[in-house]
């Protein structure tokens, strides 16, 4: 690993790393989480994803935390977890969940986060939180720009840069302020070849894989793009990214939306849940950005700190171009990427159907000077 000859000390319980929040991370021992999490009791799960368990627990000073407990794990890649570990605890911005330690005894690989009381996007879209309707359109725009916010920093800002590979609605938390926290960044390549993970995961994830990483594992920051693209389709119309449209039939919610998009029709994408309690144009951009963001062509695709830019209005300018983008130009429903590639509807669900080959493609890609 690139950073190795830097990074590479011994191990010792009681180190430190300082950071801007006022807490620091350190090494917890496997003693200390098991006492936090009543032996990771099933009644501490919040949830499993593909690298594993996630447990809720308090520590001893009554902080909450959230525990990852790997599934497997291989000795071989000891060394890089470690340090790997510490260069993402070191990554820190109001974004993105900072990690508060990790634990590596034995076979035992955890790792550490604050526990976020609002849990995830995806329980409020989609999950136990749905019904609830806390979701209201400022707090979306806020989720949208602060998660973008958080990726700005992984992409242009952290050294070394960060690809996330993993951008989704269960990986976006939301604190007591409902404020986004980005998570899982950098997590995905932590995990050894062969592992699991690729076995277990990508089904959830699919929806969000930009075509040329599905297909050739080619990570990069534009990869990125893609998925948050989707996310803020999500966001904006609290539809799945993939819809099953009967036994064998999926469409893909960029198939659905830009149709709807380039006749203008945005009053039909936003979230029947918000009962018509939005801001028109605020929707619009959300919508366009979106889009504009979840292109096949990766080329084509703008850089987070583009994206960030059209959503909080900034680029007033650029937004009337935008507008005027061939991609959302109703005469042009053939033009700009789409219906030539995988996005196309027979493609497409060609490519959501058979995930078996992306499961192996999709986590073998690296890109030189990325911890990704
Ligand atoms: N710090 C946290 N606070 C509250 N809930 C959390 C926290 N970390 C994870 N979770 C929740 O625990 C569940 C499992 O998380 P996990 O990251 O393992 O899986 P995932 O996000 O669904 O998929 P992936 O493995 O691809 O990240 C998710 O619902 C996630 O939102
Ligand atoms: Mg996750």
């Amino acid at each position: 690993m690139a950073f190795c000859t830097k990074l590479c000390w011994g191990r010792s319980t009681n180190r430190k790393g300082a950071d801007k929040k006022g807490t620091s991370w350190r090494i917890f021992s496997l003693k200390e989480l098991h006492s936090a999490t009543n032996n990771f009791n099933y009644d501490n799960k919040l949830g499993e994803g593909g690298f594993g368990s996630v447990y809720w627990g308090q520590l001893w000073d009554g902080s909450q935390i959230a525990v990852k407990r790997l599934k497997v794990w291989s000795t071989k890649a000891d060394m890089e977890f470690a340090v790997e570990v510490e260069i993402l605890g070191r990554v820190r911005h109001k974004n993105l969940l900072s990690l508060r330690g990790y634990c590596a005894e034995g076979q035992e690989r955890l790792i550490v986060y604050d526990y976020m009381p609002n849990l995830s996007l995806l329980s409020h879209l989609h999950g136990q939180h749905s019904a609830e309707g806390l979701l209201d359109w400022h707090k979306r725009m806020q989720i949208a720009i602060g998660a973008a916010e958080g990726i700005v920093y992984l992409h242009h800002h952290a050294t070394p840069h960060i690809i996330h590979r993993d951008i989704k609605a269960s990986n976006v938390l939301l604190d007591s302020n409902f404020e986004a926290q980005v998570a899982d960044f950098g997590f995905a390549k932590l995990i050894p070849d062969g592992a699991t993970h690729v076995t277990t995961r990508v089904k959830g994830t699919l929806g969000y894989l930009a075509p040329e990483y599905a297909m050739f594992g080619k990570a990069s920051e534009s990869c990125d793009v893609y998925s948050f693209g989707i996310l803020l389709l999500e966001l904006a119309s609290g539809k799945k990214p993939i819809e099953k449209l009967g036994a064998s039939m999926k469409r893909t919610i960029v198939d659905w939306a830009l149709p709807l998009a380039r006749e203008r029709r945005f009053h039909e994408i936003v979230d029947h849940k918000l009962n018509g309690k939005y801001k028109e144009e605020e929707l619009r951009r959300l919508v366009l950005v979106a889009l504009l963001c979840a292109q096949s062509g990766s080329e084509k695709r703008p850089t987070m700190l583009e994206a960030v830019d059209y959503l909080k209005g900034e680029a007033k300018e650029k937004f009337a171009n935008l507008e005027n983008h061939e991609l959302f130009n109703p005469e042009n429903q053939k033009s700009a990427g789409y219906a030539e590639g995988l996005s196309g509807t027979d493609e497409s669900s060609e490519f959501i159907l058979d995930d078996k080959e992306l499961r192996g493609a999709a986590h073998s890609g690296t890109e030189a000077g990325h911890l990704s």
